[in-house]
């Protein structure tokens, strides 16, 4: 199928590679810029803020919708990851209807072989969501890799949520000497100050409403990395979720924003971040903020 009808406006929707390269090479100019926005749907407004940069800052803007098997670890994850394709080509319709979406099966990515690439991100893939998510990074390059050589984006928007995969897209197009410049976009968040996620729709209201724990922690952790060192400041935070049954820490991590290794020492030179990740009722949520 190639185009949704929404009371006559036509919006591009591509199920397979080769007629979304054949749409987009008729669209392109000398000058034109594509920008592309990566997802996995179950859209949120912080996709939404994506689209709309890369809407500002482009000719053209393609949003694919893929839950990338390759980049699941856990079966029941993958399983139960939202797929939303209606409600989510209706928002993006109802943000532009120029927008062209890609929506396409295992088969037109993967070719028969769903398997990930390996990779070398120079150890950023060992850090944080790496140990506890082994071969995540691998389906993330490989998807993102593939996007990008279908898509052929000039620019590619990312949310700073998933700040690690942000760092590992990065070194992949640098590594791989790719022409597309990727750009990092602030976290969006619910009015209670939890990170707009996909798998915030699995939460219960009161769930969401006692996630805002997560927020508040990194904001206090934030506040007290200015005395105390990276040692204290993760035995406090691990404190605060053992003190409280209805969460399951994960990891807190502070790392440098660069290389993504541990925070040992303090050093002044060095921009550090701090990284959560948080069991709900077996949903997995998480943050990161700056601790700058
Ligand atoms: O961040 C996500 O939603 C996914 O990891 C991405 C970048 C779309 C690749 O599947």
């Amino acid at each position: 199928m190639f185009a949704l009808n929404f009371n006559k406006i036509i919006m591009p929707i591509f199920y397979g590679k080769a007629a979304l390269a054949e749409f987009l090479n008729s669209v392109k100019t000398q000058n034109s810029t594509i920008g592309f926005v990566p997802t996995m749907g179950a859209l949120h407004q912080g996709h939404l803020s994506l689209m709309q940069q890369s809407l500002a800052e482009n000719n053209n803007t393609v949003v694919s919708i893929f839950v990338n098997p390759t980049q699941f670890n856990n079966a029941e994850d993958l399983e139960k990851y939202p797929r939303t394709l209606e409600e989510d080509t209706q928002k993006i319709f109802q943000l532009n209807a120029n927008i062209i979406v890609y929506a396409p099966t295992v088969d037109d990515i993967y070719e028969g072989k769903v398997i990930s690439q390996n990779f070398d991100f120079d150890g950023l893939e060992n850090q944080m969501e790496g140990k506890f998510r082994p071969g995540h990074f691998n389906g993330v390059g490989t998807i993102v890799k593939r996007l990008f050589e279908i898509v052929s984006p000039n620019n590619a928007y990312f949310g700073k949520k998933d700040f690690q995969q942000l760092q590992i897209v990065k070194k992949m197009v640098l590594k791989n000497h790719l022409n597309v410049n990727i750009i990092g976009c602030e976290i969006h968040r619910e009015a209670n100050g939890l990170a707009m996620s996909s798998r915030n729709e699995r939460l219960s209201a009161s769930e969401k409403e006692q996630a805002a724990i997560i927020y508040q922690t990194l904001l206090q952790a934030k506040e007290k990395f200015k005395a105390q060192d990276c040692k204290s400041v993760k035995q406090w935070v691990k404190d605060v979720f053992d003190t409280n049954t209805n969460f399951d820490l994960e990891y807190f991590e502070i790392a440098d924003e660069e290389t993504l290794i541990p925070c040992d020492e303090k050093t002044k030179d060095k921009n550090y971040r701090a990284f959560i990740a948080v069991f709900v009722n077996n949903i997995r949520l998480i943050d990161t903020i700056s601790l700058k």
